[in-house]
């Protein structure tokens, strides 16, 4: 078959492998893959059927393969052939794809060559979002985490000196070397504590004591770094969606950079469907919103108003009038951007020019009104 043929083919398999629903069909196959490895380490399970789980697995092998190919074939004709190849998304392909049949070319039997399956789960990474979240945080909190960790090996090391010292004599067996005695060091700081070694001396249980609270101290460091990492990670993820949100804002356009940022510290950004009440008639008014995508009607007596992107709403209770004037719902799905009563003040004063024009509008919707 000639390859202007087999090209423009695969280049056409490969923009639709692009769409999320490839990545659920690899998904899928992933964990059927999976399931098939391990429905044939059953004994039994293997004997009645391995002929048709190998069968699946094979045609798992063959997706994959066919995935890998066709997303070379897209890079390469993107000109970034060499960088997906050599990239961990193109290498967990390559990977998913050639384990088992290399495993088995190399001679390993085919019940033990199915275990190299396992390396299938590398190409869920990409399609977790979390775990991007999770390799950021890592990376920004290295020097921290480092920290706890030479802490940790530390007192590993302490911990295995003073018990070889204290108990070498009474318990040869266990005791009698620093390796062996770095075992039970490592299984009382990580807390997980076996008992299959256990200090006899007072003076031993006494650093053992120690050496269980100093474990617990060591992973409390890392659990807070991680926490901390992760909570600073999603405000910095909020306050770009709601930066973009903002700039996207015709109103706020006129504003620099610097009062931009001033404006996304307070602004929350609130994802709505079609047909969400927002704002009720009567109710005590507590924010008001801007429009940064879709569209709100404002049910008003005798005539609907429509307000689009770029457009803004509930700010006449937080002028003075206190109850809600009107009941507001969404036309489409929308994204607002909530302002609450207290930054709405603090924003106004700092900020005369948006006042001078909501306040303007407030008047003019007022005499539209009456
Ligand atoms: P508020 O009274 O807090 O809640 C209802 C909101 O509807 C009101 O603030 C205004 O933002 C908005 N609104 C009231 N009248 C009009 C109008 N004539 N045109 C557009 N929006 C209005």
């Amino acid at each position: 078959m000639p390859r202007s043929f087999i090209f423009p083919h695969l280049a056409q398999f490969a923009a639709a492998m692009a769409g999320r629903r490839t990545a659920a069909v690899s998904v899928l196959v992933v964990a059927l893959g999976l399931s098939g490895m391990i429905v044939l380490t059953v004994d039994p399970a293997y004997v009645t059927s391995h002929r048709w789980v190998e069968a699946g697995l094979w045609t798992c092998v063959a997706f994959f393969a066919v995935e890998w190919l066709a997303r070379l074939v897209r890079a390469k004709r993107a000109r970034h052939g060499l960088a997906y190849a050599l990239s961990g998304h193109g290498l967990a392909d390559a990977v998913a794809a050639l384990a088992v049949p290399l495993a088995m070319a190399g001679g390993v039997d085919s019940r033990s060559a199915w275990l190299f399956g396992v390396v299938w789960l590398f190409k869920l990474v990409p399609e977790v979002s979390g775990l991007r979240r999770l390799r950021r945080v890592l990376v920004l909190e290295s020097g921290p985490l480092l920290s706890v960790l030479v802490l940790f090996l530390m007192l590993l090391v302490f911990a295995s000196v003073a018990l070889y010292a204290l108990e070498r004599n009474v318990q040869p067996a266990v005791f009698g070397s620093l390796p062996s005695t770095l075992w039970w060091a490592v299984v009382t700081l990580t807390t997980v504590g076996y008992g299959d070694v256990v200090p006899v001396t007072p003076l031993g249980r006494l650093v053992a004591a120690m050496v269980m609270v100093c474990g617990l101290g060591v992973f409390g460091l890392w659990t807070g770094i991680l926490a901390t990492g992760f909570a600073t990670e999603t405000r910095r993820d909020n306050f770009l969606k709601t930066w973009n949100s903002v700039s996207k804002v015709p109103f706020f356009a006129s504003l620099g950079p610097a009062a931009i940022a001033d404006v996304t510290h307070v602004l929350r950004t609130m994802d709505l469907p079609a047909h969400t009440m927002i704002v009720r008639k009567g109710q005590p008014g507590d924010c008001m919103y801007f429009i940064a995508a879709g569209e709100v009607e404002v049910d008003l007596p005798g005539k609907k108003v429509r307000l689009r992107e770029g457009g803004f709403f509930g700010e006449m209770a937080l002028l003075g009038n206190r109850e809600r004037s009107a009941n507001i719902t969404t036309t489409q799905l929308s994204r607002l951007l909530v302002l609450d009563l207290v930054d709405f003040h603090v924003l106004m004063s700092r900020h005369p020019d948006l006042a001078e024009t909501i306040e303007g509008e407030a008047k003019r919707r007022t005499l539209e009104n009456s």
